[in-house]
């Protein structure tokens, strides 16, 4: 009826009730030569350099997979999640000249589809569900994810299996659909939930580019940059998509309604500035030094003294304080610190248990007469350079999540301070912006990060 096939059938019954692999019905549902797919056998959006016509669409798919591929290690082992109908493994074979290529997809249907472009590209075909990939630790060099990681149950399961199953310094190279902000008008309303049940997703499944970028990195990859790039991928596809209906040719008439709808929310929900397309590379971390904490005694006056009247040290917090008044000081933070208000340890490095190399603390204070709970971290320049403050930062991030304490943390570190800042991206802090903090007695310009350990 009205060229509607049985897939076709339980897509539309599924927008009611979505059922436990929404993905697998909408995918088998637009089969495999989708009259608005750019190219045939392709279901990603393209990357495009013209506006978005005829002329480039054959090449807009490949091209996609051709700019994410690039990034990832020539001649190792590479992991394809959500390949789709099999037509990017090729390219990412001619690009990358993997040892071993693995395609995951949790489309059965896809995979048999796809079988002869994934012989050609001697893919191995394996059916699994991103959040659960049945690899050992450790087994590739580079995992490439295009178009998919909003149709995955979470995010953050995908990216820590991606980070578990590459090996220390491999590569993630993968595009997303984020959303950047909540709808104003009810007319957005409607549009995001006509795309939320067509493609069968959960709001649960949306996540900001900042959320994605703080998410890889809780997952342990480091090295995280994001490219905001709807207006290479989106837009001219949606134009594309608006020729094409303007003469659907023999698309069946169902076929050409519901694009008609579906093309119009998305028009909306770009123009409002709510969806955007990103890519995402990252590197997995590589093991560094480990680190221990410990809680600040008394018996670390020197060390304390040694942190803060150092000029080095305190270069980013307007020079030395002086020493007189510190052990003071570090007497009401060793009894914050037995009474468990603050948190306040010592890093102590894994090779050599008996040194002191810096601290790392979380407090609560008062700022603008609210209570917020904030990190700091001091290394000694003798240890500086080894990834111990990074480590210690991690570590004490670990210690509360594990103890389900401190719920938000705040973090501010000069504009100045590169390293810093670089740990605070690296941990899955949020750059919220710039703001001027008193510290004894002085005001310094810092920037304003974010985490939220509950998320
Ligand atoms: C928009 S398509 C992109 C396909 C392909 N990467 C391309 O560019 O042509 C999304 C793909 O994600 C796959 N997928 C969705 N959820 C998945 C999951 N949880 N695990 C593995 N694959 C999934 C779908 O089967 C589909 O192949």
């Amino acid at each position: 009826m009205f060229g509607l096939t049985p897939a076709n059938v339980r897509h539309v019954l599924r927008l009611f009730r979505q059922g436990r692999r929404p993905a697998v019905t909408v995918y088998e549902s637009l089969g495999e030569d989708f009259f608005l797919a750019p190219a045939p056998g392709w279901l990603n959006l393209g990357w495009w350099e013209g506006d978005g016509d005829e002329s480039e669409a054959a090449r807009a798919p490949e091209r996609l997979v051709e700019v994410l591929a690039e990034p990832l290690p020539r001649g190792g082992d590479v992991l394809d999640v959500a390949n789709g109908l099999g037509a990017q493994d090729p390219v990412i074979a001619r690009v990358c000249k993997p040892g071993r290529l693995v395609a995951v997809n949790l489309s059965g249907y896809q995979l048999r589809t796809g079988r002869r472009r994934l012989e050609a590209a001697g893919a191995h075909p394996v059916l699994a569900d991103a959040v659960r990939l049945p690899f050992a630790d450790a087994s590739f060099d580079g995992v490439i994810s295009v178009e998919a990681a909003f149709h995955f149950p979470s995010r953050a399961r995908f990216l820590a299996e991606a980070h578990r199953v590459l090996r220390p310094g491999g590569v993630l190279s993968m595009s997303d659909v984020t959303v950047e902000a909540m709808p104003r008008s009810l007319g957005d309303v409607a549009a995001g939930l006509a795309q939320l049940r067509v493609w069968g997703l959960r709001t649960s499944q949306l996540a900001s580019a900042d959320k994605v970028v703080a998410t890889a990195a809780v997952a342990g990859f480091e090295d995280v940059r994001l490219r905001r790039c709807g207006d290479r991928t989106i837009d001219p596809a949606l134009r594309l998509a608006r020729a094409r209906l303007a003469h659907p040719g023999g698309a069946p008439p169902a076929h050409v309604w519901a694009a008609r709808v579906g093309i119009r929310s998305v028009e909306r929900l770009r123009r409002s500035r709510l969806v955007e397309y990103v890519l995402l590379t990252a590197r997995a971390r590589t093991p560094g030094e480990t680190v221990r904490l410990r809680d600040i005694t008394m018996d670390d006056l020197t060390l304390y003294e040694n942190l803060h009247t150092d000029p080095r040290m305190m270069a980013e917090l307007g020079g030395p304080l002086r020493r007189s008044g510190l052990k003071r000081k570090l007497r009401r933070i060793v009894d914050e610190v037995t009474d468990g208000r603050t948190w306040y340890s010592v890093i102590v490095p894994g090779d050599d248990p008996g040194a002191a190399a810096g601290t790392v603390c979380i407090w609560r204070h008062d700022q603008d007469g609210k209570p917020i709970n904030e990190i700091g971290w001091m290394v000694l320049p003798s240890f500086q350079g080894r990834g111990l403050a990074t480590g210690a930062v991690r570590a004490i991030l670990d210690r509360a999540r594990a103890e389900g304490r401190w719920d938000m943390i705040h973090a501010f570190p000069g504009v100045t301070n590169g390293p810093s800042n670089a740990i605070c991206r690296k941990t899955g802090f949020e750059l919220v912006g710039r703001r001027d903090i008193d510290y004894s007695g002085r005001t310094l310009a810092c920037n304003h990060w974010r985490l939220d350990l509950q998320a």
